[in-house]
Parts: structure tokens; C-alpha cells; sequence
């Protein structure tokens, strides 16, 4: 061994006289010369002391410094020794000098994590990029040097339900945190567990040759605590001492503002919030002025940003009866007939209570507390407990005895009572019938055409019984001749004086005269013996004069549907328009810009005019007219068009595709095909090249998706020219159609941008007066339209991502 290393020293020339010195030696390795000392008479042997540890030593005869061993930089990273130089007798000649080895760390360990797996609780809708967890790892390699620079990394995340992953972590430091994907959908819900798998590197994982270490990280996700909490009941009018503690929110830690902001802009809100999310009620509620309230309690960091969604708190106020009953009137009148029978019902008492309906709150019970005055008894009247209806419990009454009694009503709720106060008139019993002025008026003629609500008549009865009472009030009626009540008569209660008006639009064609007998009657029945007889009845004629109409269509609006391919002469609709007056009716029809239909002008019938296409236009209206001798009328015709697969597929790209010259192998280009018909649910066509040798082997095409495919170039060896490439579309329709288009396919010189330049005025070239600075425009506004994905990097923004993934997930 030594002496192998020996004859090596010849070559190396390290040698040197005895000093101090230092050396740089890598850990590792095996037996190694170091450095010779030349002695010097009477020097003739040299001795090492100090921190050999077994491997290190110097040959006392030849003074060769060698290394007996590896060295370990973990171990020990510096030795140092003391070396003399000794002469025959052993004593020191020269000495001792200090030798230091220091020994060069490389990169001989791995690093390893502290835990063999990690486990993490992170919150729904928690922060993107606010780390819930950090995981850790070592290595025992020099830490000044990249041997023990460590990066993390997310290997595996599993399950990985989204293009995106849910979680990030900080490669330096190993927090871990939702990224604005995960702080968007975790959902413990859907999933709440997830299996990271991380790495760490060394070497700062700038090179392949880096040691990996890895372990499992297992993540929890929790439900939000930041949730609205369920609709609060609050009752109205409490005597608490205010503000009273209702609810609770959990905040975020990192939030530091809480606020209530009204649904409604403006709203001034009986409610506060402190910062540790609890909610107050500070007044007291009236349920009666207002019985539910929604606000949101919104969360902002000390930037003002909104730390998690606005949270929305209903609340609803519940009744107390704190209402006192109302009487609707402040006296309510009633009127009972002098010979009103034992048990009549002679009137109602209402009255309310404002809390809440069809609650014990709002029950109201009524009982009559005095009766004045108290003759012939004292208990002449009966309210009904639940209803407030009055009836006279025995006798008749008798106005010489007392025409006029007050009654007070005890009206309660349960907690509170009111009075009402209730007079009774005693009336003149109802023995005179209203006898009209005239048995007969005769007759008016009136047009068709007379406004709703015009008088044409004033009529007049008059009543013997006492004034202002029900017994001498006159009602009249239509008695015969007006079954659809096509008249009213309003009766002024003053002078007992009756108007007719016109109830409804009068018509001619339908009613031309009205034989009308109109009576007069009470409210108040008539004492028995009495009976309305034929002087309370008269007489009225109404004539209708016509005036010409326009036609009617049976329809305001007539649709139909066929499909796109029908023949022309195909009856499509009949329409139908009657004239009042029965004059001959003719149709025609307006707006048929495109001139696909003809009507029948004597019949109604519409049939095609000519070949029509739903790609022009789905829904056809057109208005159809029928006129008689002075009048028309119009309705609407809306013919809605089926689809027919009647058109080829075609390439649906503003500019071709190209390749930048020379071509580097893997390049491939998106060409996306569309169709004018109707797209049923997601339409699938089928790409391929036209069957020519030269086209086979130039190019090859796959498909992409649905819409679209890859072009791709088989080789690179393609002249900078253009290429026609015939691709042929298929849109597997019913039919299914296809067509052969010759796409022209650039093989350019491209900018550093990877732009097509393409010269100008290049004969046949798809832009054929286009010029080159137009094309490299229009291939970034290709870009923009990421038309051409294949070639180019995406550079999409988040918010882009955002819409993208929301879709994918609804
Ligand atoms: C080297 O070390 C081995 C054992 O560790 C020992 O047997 C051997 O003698 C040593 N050689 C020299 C030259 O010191
Ligand atoms: C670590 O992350 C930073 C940004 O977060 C990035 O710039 C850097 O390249 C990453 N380092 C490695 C080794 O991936
Ligand atoms: C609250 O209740 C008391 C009696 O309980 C009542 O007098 C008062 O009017 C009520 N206030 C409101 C606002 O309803
Ligand atoms: C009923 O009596 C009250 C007082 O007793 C009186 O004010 C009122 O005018 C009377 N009404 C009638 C219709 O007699
Ligand atoms: C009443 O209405 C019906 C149906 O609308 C109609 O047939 C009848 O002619 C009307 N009668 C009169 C008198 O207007
Ligand atoms: C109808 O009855 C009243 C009395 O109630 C009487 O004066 C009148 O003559 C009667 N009319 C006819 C037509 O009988």
C-alpha cells in the first residue's frame, strides 16, 4: 500500500521542509498521501501527535503524511497534530508545528424528516397561503454548502380531484397551506382527508443527482367555524337590560374587524357585534312593527379585505300579547226594526288586536257590561263570547219605551280589556215600499262604442218610512233583463235618486236591445203583511246602435313547427278572423321579409313559399292581416323551424395553422371544426386526412376532443413553404355530412415569440393581401383565442383558472 503511494510521491512534488501548514482534504476515500517532510540533518526521523484518531499518521523514516482511513466530515471536521522532527537519539530537532487537516464536506447523507409521517387539521375556506402545519427535515451535511440545503416539495396528493392542487407548501420553510384552489373548495363534506406524499432535497433540488427523502402527510378538513348560526328568535318588548347577548359567530383568528352591514341599504339595525363575534340585541323589538330582520356579519382583516364571506343572520321577533284589543269604530251603530223577533241577529261589534293572528295573543272574547238605558230590562241584548254578534235575547223593542240604548262591551285578550261602545236605534218597523215615479222610462239608444261607466239614466222612488233609516234607504236593481250584469245602478243616499251606468263594454253584434225591469227595495226587511208590489218596479228600454268593428282573430298569436326541409307548398297554419258585422273577411300577410310563406287570402291557410333554412332563421314571425271593407285586424304568426342536418361542417379558425421552421419534431396544432346546425348537446365530429400518399406522409391528424383535433407533422423535414394538407370534417349527423377543406399550413420562420413571420404577397398564401406585420398580430389575437395551445405556453391568469374549474365542477 505505502509503498504504492510512495512512488506516487515522486510525481506529486509535495514536499516541503518542516512548518505549520494546513490542508483541504474531501472526506471519504480510502489511503491517501497528504503531504512529505524533508528532514534536516541531525533531523532523521519525524513524530505526529495530537488528533490522528487512527487515521491519520506520518511515516517517522520518509516524514509521509498520509491518511490511513476515510474521513468523515460528520464525524470530526477538523484534526490537527503536532508534527516534530526528532534526530537519532529522539530529541526534538524541529518542532512541534501544527498541522490542520480540514476536512471538505460532500454530499454523502440524505435528508431525512423528523416524523415518519405528519398529520394536519386545516379549516374549510381557510386563507390560501396561511400555513396550518410545517413539516421538517435534516441533514448532517455541511449546512454552508448546497449538501445541506433542503427543498420541499408535494410529490403525490392524493385524491387530486381538481387540475389544480388543493394544497401548496413553502419549499423553504415547509409550511403547508391551501392554495386559492383549496381555500375555494374544501369541503369536509366532499372529502375530508387527503395523503400528501412530500419530498425533501438536497443539493437545493438543483440538481438530479440530489438526495430525496419523503414522507406522508395526512390532512383533516374541518368544517368552517365561520358559519351563519340558525335563525335566532328574539321576543318583542323583553325587559332585559339591554344590550342582551343573542347569538354568536366564530371569528377568524386573522380577522380583526366584525361588522354588521344591513340587507337593506340604509336600514338603521337594532343589533352590535363585538369582536369575539357575539351578537346583541340593544333595544327592545316591536314585533308589530316589524317581526323578521336579515343583515350580514362581515369579516375584514386590518388591510379591509374581506377575510371569509359575509355571513347571513335572520332573526325573527316573536309575539308576546302586549297589544291591547281596538274597537274599529269609536261607536258602532245599529239599527233593529221596532218588531225585530226574539233570537235576530241585529249586528255585529268588530274589533282587532295587533298581535299576532290566529295566536291566544290575538283572541279576542267579548261580553257586554251595561245596558243604558236599562229599560223594560236590563238584559234586552246577547253578544256572542267568540264572534261580537249582537242578537235581542227576548222581546221586540219599542221606541216609545226607548229608541236609543248604549251599550258598553268589555272586549279582552287574555291580559288586556277595552270597552266599546255600541248604540242601538230602535227604528220605525219597515211598512212602506218604495214606490217609483214613473212604471216605465221608456228608452235611450245608445252606440256600441259608449265608454264603460257612463250614465244613461237617472230614476227616482221614493219611501214613506222614517228618513235615514234602513227602512226608508232605496236599493235598486236589474230585476230582468241584464243576466250578465252589463248595467249597476248606484243609489245616492241623500235623495234615494238611482243612476244606471254601464257596467261593461256594450255590443251590438252580440245584445242589440235590452228589455230591463229595474225594482227598489230596503235593506230592512218589510213587517210582515207588507210586500213589494208592481209600483216599486219600472220600466226601461236600452237600444244598441252598431257601429262597425274590425275583424277578430279567434287567436292573438298563432305558432307553429316543422322542420327546416319541408317543401315548398306545405300548408303550415290556418289561421281564422270572424267579422262582427259578418262582412267577408280576406287575410294577407306582412313582414315575410324572406319571403318563405304565402297566405291563402280567402281561406286562412299559410303554406310555404319557398325553400326555408333554420340557420338563417330559427323563429319566423310575420303578422297576418285580415281586413273587411273598412277595418282589419292583425295577429302574429311565429313558424319556429326544427333542424335538419343539412350543412357540412367546416373549420371554424380565423388564421391556419403554422410551424416554426426549421421544425424540431413534437410540434402539433389545434384546429377546432364547427357546424351551422343545431349543436344537440355537444356535437362530435370526426377528423381525418384525404386518402393521397404525399398527404399521409407528411401529416398525421388525432383527435382532441369533440371540436377539435391535432395536426401534427410526421417529420421535420419540411421546406419553409406553404402546405396544403386536405382534411376532412365529418359531423356525424343524421345524415352525416362532411367536407374536405384544403387547409393551408405555414412552415415559417418564426420570431423569438415563436409569431409566424409570413412575406408579403406570397402567391395563393391564405392572407392573400395581408402583410407580415398584420399576421404577426393577428397570431398573437390567435393567442388570446388560445386557438393554438399546442404551441404556445398558456398564460392564463388565476381568475381565468377560477372560471374554468367552476365549471368543471358544476
Ligand atoms: C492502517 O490501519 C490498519 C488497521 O486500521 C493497520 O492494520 C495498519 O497497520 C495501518 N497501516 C499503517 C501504515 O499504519
Ligand atoms: C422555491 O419557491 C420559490 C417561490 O416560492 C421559487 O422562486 C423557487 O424557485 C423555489 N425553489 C425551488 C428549488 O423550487
Ligand atoms: C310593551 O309591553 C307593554 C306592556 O306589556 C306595553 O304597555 C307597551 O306598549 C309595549 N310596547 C310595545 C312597543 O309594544
Ligand atoms: C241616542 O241617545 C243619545 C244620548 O242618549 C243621543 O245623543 C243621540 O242623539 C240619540 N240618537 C238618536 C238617533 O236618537
Ligand atoms: C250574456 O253572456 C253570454 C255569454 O257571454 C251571452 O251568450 C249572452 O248573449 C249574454 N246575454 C246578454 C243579454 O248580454
Ligand atoms: C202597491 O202597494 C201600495 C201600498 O203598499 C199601494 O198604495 C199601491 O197602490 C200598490 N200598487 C199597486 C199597483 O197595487
Amino acid at each position: 500500500h505505502l509503498s504504492a503511494m510512495c512512488q506516487n510521491l515522486g510525481d506529486l512534488h509535495v514536499t516541503g521542509p518542516l512548518k505549520d501548514m494546513n490542508f483541504s482534504i474531501p472526506e471519504g476515500g480510502a489511503v491517501r498521501f497528504i503531504y512529505q517532510f524533508t528532514s534536516e540533518p541531525p533531523a532523521v526521523s519525524f513524530r505526529a501527535t495530537g488528533e490522528k484518531d487512527g487515521i491519520i499518521d506520518i511515516v517517522p523514516r520518509t516524514g509521509i503524511l498520509f491518511l490511513n482511513g476515510s474521513l468523515d466530515w460528520e464525524t470530526k471536521a477538523v484534526h490537527r497534530l503536532q508534527v516534530e522532527s526528532l534526530d537519532e537519539k529522539g530529541n526534538t530537532v524541529k518542532g512541534p508545528y501544527t498541522v490542520t487537516i480540514y476536512v471538505e464536506d460532500i454530499n454523502d447523507n440524505p435528508p431525512e424528516f423528523d416524523q415518519i409521517m405528519y398529520t394536519g387539521v386545516v379549516r374549510q375556506n381557510s386563507r390560501p397561503g396561511k400555513p396550518f402545519m410545517y413539516i421538517h427535515a435534516t441533514d448532517r451535511d455541511d449546512p454552508t454548502t448546497p449538501h445541506a440545503q433542503l427543498t420541499y416539495s408535494i410529490l403525490h396528493h392524493f385524491p387530486n380531484p381538481y387540475k389544480e392542487m388543493l394544497f401548496q407548501i413553502d419549499n423553504v420553510t415547509g409550511a403547508i397551506s391551501p392554495s386559492k384552489m383549496g381555500s375555494y373548495y374544501l369541503d369536509p363534506q366532499k372529502q375530508d382527508t387527503f395523503t400528501l406524499v412530500v419530498t425533501v432535497k438536497d443539493m437545493a433540488g438543483m440538481t438530479a443527482n440530489a438526495f430525496t427523502s419523503s414522507a406522508d402527510v395526512i390532512i383533516t378538513v374541518k368544517e368552517s367555524l365561520w358559519k351563519a348560526p340558525p335563525t335566532i328568535r328574539i321576543q318583542e318588548n323583553s325587559t332585559q337590560v339591554y344590550p342582551v347577548n343573542i347569538s354568536q359567530v366564530c371569528p377568524w383568528p386573522q380577522a380583526l374587524h366584525l361588522s354588521l352591514v344591513p340587507q337593506k341599504k340604509q336600514s338603521r339595525l337594532p343589533f352590535s357585534i363585538d369582536q369575539s363575534g357575539v351578537i346583541y340585541v340593544t333595544e327592545p323589538l316591536d314585533r308589530e312593527k316589524k317581526d323578521t330582520y336579515a343583515f350580514f356579519v362581515v369579516t375584514k382583516d386590518n388591510t379591509g379585505e374581506l377575510v371569509d364571506k359575509p355571513l347571513h343572520i335572520h332573526i325573527i321577533v316573536e309575539d308576546i300579547n302586549d297589544n291591547p284589543p281596538v274597537c274599529q269604530q269609536a261607536v258602532t251603530v245599529i239599527e233593529v226594526q221596532e218588531n225585530e223577533g226574539a233570537g235576530s241577529n241585529i249586528g255585529t261589534l268588530i274589533a282587532t288586536d295587533m298581535d299576532e293572528e290566529n295566536t291566544l295573543n290575538s283572541r279576542l272574547r267579548f261580553k257586554i257590561e251595561s245596558q243604558v238605558p236599562p229599560v223594560p230590562a236590563s238584559n234586552l241584548f246577547f253578544i256572542q263570547q267568540d264572534t261580537g254578534i249582537l242578537q235581542l235575547t227576548s222581546r221586540s223593542l219599542n221606541k216609545r219605551i226607548a229608541s236609543n240604548y248604549s251599550l258598553k262591551v268589555l272586549v279582552s285578550d287574555g291580559v288586556f280589556q277595552t270597552i266599546c261602545d255600541v248604540q242601538v236605534h230602535v227604528i220605525d218597523i219597515n211598512d212602506q215600499i218604495p214606490i217609483f215615479e214613473k212604471s216605465d222610462y221608456h228608452n235611450v239608444t245608445v252606440a256600441e262604442s259608449l265608454p264603460v261607466g257612463t250614465v244613461i239614466l237617472e230614476i227616482q222612488a221614493t219611501d214613506g218610512d222614517e228618513p235615514g233609516t234602513g227602512s226608508s234607504y232605496i236599493i235598486y236593481q236589474m230585476k230582468e233583463g241584464d243576466p250578465n250584469n252589463t248595467f249597476i245602478i248606484v243609489t245616492d243616499s241623500e235623495t234615494n235618486r238611482g243612476f244606471v251606468k254601464t257596467n261593461k263594454a256594450l255590443d251590438f253584434e252580440a245584445t242589440p236591445v235590452y228589455n230591463l225591469v229595474i225594482s227598489a227595495t230596503n235593506p230592512e226587511p218589510l213587517v210582515l203583511g207588507v210586500q213589494y208590489n208592481s209600483s216599486s218596479l219600472t220600466l226601461f228600454k236600452v237600444f244598441v246602435t252598431n257601429v262597425d268593428e274590425p275583424p277578430v282573430f279567434h287567436k292573438t298569436v298563432y305558432k307553429g313547427e316543422v322542420f327546416e326541409d319541408i317543401p315548398v307548398n306545405t300548408l303550415v297554419m290556418t289561421v281564422e278572423a270572424y267579422d262582427p258585422e259578418g262582412d267577408t273577411v280576406r287575410y294577407s300577410l306582412k313582414g315575410d321579409v324572406r319571403k318563405w310563406l304565402r297566405i291563402d287570402s280567402a281561406t286562412g291557410q299559410i303554406y310555404t313559399a319557398s325553400t326555408l333554412d333554420r340557420e338563417q332563421e330559427e323563429m319566423y314571425t310575420v303578422e297576418v292581416v285580415a281586413s273587411e271593407l273598412t277595418q282589419k285586424s292583425k295577429a302574429t304568426f311565429i313558424l319556429h323551424l326544427s333542424d335538419v342536418n343539412d350543412n357540412p361542417p367546416l373549420l371554424a379558425m380565423d388564421y391556419p395553422p403554422f410551424f416554426c421552421h426549421p421544425l424540431s419534431g413534437g410540434e402539433r396544432a389545434f384546429i377546432q371544426a364547427d357546424d351551422a346546425d343545431e349543436q344537440l348537446w355537444y356535437s362530435t365530429f370526426t377528423f381525418s386526412l384525404a386518402d393521397d400518399v404525399n398527404t399521409r406522409n407528411n401529416w398525421e391528424i388525432t383527435k382532441a376532443n369533440a371540436t377539435h383535433a391535432y395536426l401534427s407533422p410526421k417529420h421535420v423535414n419540411f421546406e419553409e413553404k406553404v402546405y396544403n394538407v386536405p382534411v376532412i370534417i365529418n359531423d356525424n349527423g343524421k345524415p352525416p355530412l362532411e367536407r374536405k377543406v384544403n387547409l393551408e399550413v405555414n412552415i415559417c420562420k418564426c420570431s423569438s415569440e415563436k409569431s409566424c413571420f409570413i412575406e408579403v404577397q406570397r402567391e395563393h398564401s391564405w392572407p392573400s393581401t395581408g402583410q407580415a406585420i398584420g399576421i404577426l398580430l393577428g397570431v398573437l389575437l390567435i393567442i388570446g383565442k388560445s386557438l393554438f395551445l399546442g404551441l404556445y405556453e398558456k398564460k392564463q391568469k388565476r381568475e381565468d383558472l377560477m372560471v374554468v374549474y367552476h365549471d368543471y365542477i358544476s
